[in-house]
């Protein structure tokens, strides 16, 4: 029979330095207790023993907080697991309950199509604006309680002058929500920028490895971290142990992966501008998300788009992005995305050898150039 050493009292707290978010992203949201594992179980409980009423949806479990702990260290501030991306999206628009809300027509589609039915519901009046264009964003806040921000949005990769929409937020007393999927806080902390709130959907970047779907909001300071955990309490999206678990463990590697996605990134935007089939690179020149047009310019050719995403061998033709591995799509085959160029590619870079990805692309493009001639 094995025994556990007895069980000592908390380490005494002791003063870190500053740390870096590579590090934070490797030693944030641990158990600190002599004898606790170095990772927080897997704790699969709704009950928890006591006499407060203590329930997994009410009070958490140690699993969330363990992810919820490093994501807000990583974005400096106080995290909320959901269930989904979309989950913590709901939750900040419940917390805040805008009456008029500021919206990028370019964003995710599903927080769109959301907005539509609260506003369909007379819930909210929206106001739709192109996020890049930063006096038309200042001046529809003027009146606004929220302005939702994507950047760099899905899946135009626009991207926002985020201090200066904060300054005409605070002016008019507007909140600010940041969507920070694609630029994870490796690339961007909106908070520290002033936002609000910012969402992550932890599906994508965070967990990183297309296994597992989970979202979650960090807060910039009690007052609203409290309406966010409240909203989840209510609406009850709760992540679940084992996402929660595994999205932990994708932050661990997320300042490496991300570190090599944009380095596969910058060659491949490099090599797909000098490409006769493309007609135009979007690429805000940080992050793992490079958007392209292929067929003439300006808007490219959906044919030739969808012969591409046929073509390819290696990078996978999917809808999700935040992998390990290269996923690409061609967007306004979607109706929530009818309003890009038919033309658009939408690619999650991974992790591979650059060059392998970039031969596949190459002959991908190859392929949809020919049959276009032809
Ligand atoms: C930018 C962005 N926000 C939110 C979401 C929603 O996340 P989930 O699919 O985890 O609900 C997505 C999903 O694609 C997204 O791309």
């Amino acid at each position: 029979m094995t025994t556990r050493a007895p069980r000592e009292p908390d380490l005494p707290p002791v003063p870190l330095p500053v740390l870096h978010p590579d590090t934070l992203a490797v030693s944030a949201g641990r158990p600190t207790a002599i004898g606790d594992p170095l990772n927080h179980p897997i704790v699969l409980a709704s009950n928890l023993r006591g006499e407060e009423g203590a329930y997994a949806r009410t009070h958490g479990l140690a699993t969330w907080e363990g992810l919820e702990d490093a994501v807000g260290a990583l974005e400096g501030g106080r995290a909320t697991a959901f269930s989904t991306g979309m989950a913590a999206a709901s939750a900040c628009l419940f917390a805040l309950a805008p009456r008029v809300l500021v919206l990028p027509t370019s964003s995710y589609l599903g927080v769109r199509a959301l907005v539509n039915d609260l506003v369909e519901q007379a819930r909210m009046l929206v106001r739709f604006v192109d996020v890049s264009d930063t006096a038309a964003v200042v001046e529809a806040t003027d009146g606004a309680d929220v302005v939702w921000v994507e950047t760099p949005a899905n899946p135009t990769l626009d991207v926002a002058d985020l201090p200066r929409i904060v300054a005409a937020a605070r002016r008019h007393g507007a909140r600010v929500v940041v969507d920070n999927t694609f630029a994870t806080p490796v690339c961007a902390q909106p908070l520290r920028d002033g936002a609000d709130l910012v969402v992550h959907s932890g599906t994508k970047f965070i967990g990183g490895h297309s296994d597992l779907m989970i979202g979650l909001v960090v807060a910039a300071d009690e007052v609203l971290f409290d309406r966010v955990r409240h909203a989840r309490l209510v609406n009850g999206a709760t992540p679940g142990a084992l996402e929660a678990f595994l999205a932990l463990r994708g932050v661990r590697t997320l300042p490496l992966r991300m570190e090599r996605a944009q380095s596969n990134a910058h060659v491949l935007v490099d090599r797909l501008r000098a490409h006769h089939a493309v007609a135009e690179v979007r690429y805000p020149g940080f992050g793992a998300m490079v958007s392209f047009v292929v067929g003439p310019p300006p808007v490219g050719d959906a044919s030739m788009g969808d012969a591409v995403c046929r073509s390819v061998r290696l990078l996978v033709p999917a809808t999700s992005l935040g992998g390990v591995e290269t996923t690409i799509e061609r967007r306004q085959k979607y109706a929530g995305d009818a309003h890009v160029a038919p033309g658009l590619l939408r690619m999650s870079v991974g992790i591979e050898h650059v060059e392998d990805v970039w031969a596949d692309l190459a002959q991908a493009l190859d392929v949809a150039a020919a049959s276009a001639c032809g």
